[in-house]
C-alpha cells in the first residue's frame, strides 16, 4: 500500500470507529480546532451535507442550545437533534424558507458542496464554482454580521476570483488545506471569520 492509500485508509477506518459518516468529518474537526468557525450554541447551515459527517460534527460543537440545518439533493439518515431539507440549492423557494427553520439570522455557513464529478478537472471546477457562488448568495441572505463561513473550492481558473469575493465579505480570511485532505485532491478550504 502506498503512503497516499494508507492515509486515506486511516481516516476511513477512523471515521468508522468513531461513528462518523464521512472522512470529511475530520477536515471540519481539524479546521474548527484552528479557526473556531462553529462554537457552542451557534446556528449552523450546512450546504451540500450528505451523508452527514459535517452535520454530526456541527451538532457536537453547537450542543443542545444550538441548531444545525443541512441541505442536500440526496437523502440522509436522520441525525438526532438536527434538521435536514432535501432540496436542490437552486430551488429558491426552499432556500427562502430557511430563515423560518432558524427563526433568526445564523452564525455559521459551512459548504462542502460538490457536483457529481466526471473526472475532467476543468469542467468539474466550473460546475463547482457555479454551485459555491449560489451558496455565497444564500449565505448573504442568512448569515448574521460577525458570522463565520467555511467553503470548499476546487482549484482552477476561477478559484482565485471566488476567494477574492469571499475574502471581501469577512474581517479575516484564510485559504488552507487540512492535513486530512488528500495531497492529490484539488480542493482548498476557505475560512471566513467576522462577516461584514
Ligand atoms: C462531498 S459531499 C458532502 C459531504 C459532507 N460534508 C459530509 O461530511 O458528509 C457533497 C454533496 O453536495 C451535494 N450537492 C451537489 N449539488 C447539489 C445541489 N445542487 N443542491 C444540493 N446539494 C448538492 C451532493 O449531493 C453531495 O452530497
Amino acid at each position: 500500500m502506498n503512503k497516499l492509500d494508507a492515509k486515506t485508509d486511516h481516516y476511513r477506518n477512523l471515521a468508522r470507529t468513531l461513528g462518523y459518516r464521512s472522512r470529511s468529518a475530520f477536515k471540519l474537526l481539524e479546521l474548527n480546532k484552528k479557526y473556531r468557525i462553529i462554537k457552542r450554541n451557534f446556528f449552523v447551515l450546512d450546504l451540500g451535507c450528505a451523508p452527514g459527517g459535517w452535520m454530526q460534527v456541527s451538532k457536537k460543537l453547537v450542543g443542545s442550545q444550538g441548531k444545525v440545518v443541512g441541505v442536500d439533493i440526496s437523502n440522509i439518515d436522520e441525525i438526532k437533534g438536527t434538521h435536514f431539507i432535501k432540496t436542490d440549492i437552486y430551488y429558491s423557494q426552499n432556500m427562502d424558507n430557511l430563515i423560518k427553520y432558524f427563526g433568526r439570522k445564523i452564525d455559521s455557513v459551512i459548504c462542502d458542496i460538490s457536483p457529481q464529478v466526471i473526472g475532467v478537472r476543468s469542467l468539474d471546477h466550473i460546475k463547482q464554482i457555479e454551485l459555491i457562488n449560489k451558496c455565497v448568495q444564500i449565505m448573504d441572505s442568512i448569515l448574521s454580521k460577525n458570522g463565520n463561513a467555511l467553503f470548499k473550492v476546487f482549484d482552477g481558473e476561477h478559484a482565485q476570483q471566488f476567494k477574492r469575493d469571499l475574502k471581501s465579505r469577512f474581517i479575516k480570511f484564510k485559504a488552507t488545506k487540512p492535513k486530512s485532505s488528500r495531497k492529490s485532491s484539488s480542493e482548498t478550504y476557505c475560512v471566513g471569520l467576522g462577516y461584514l
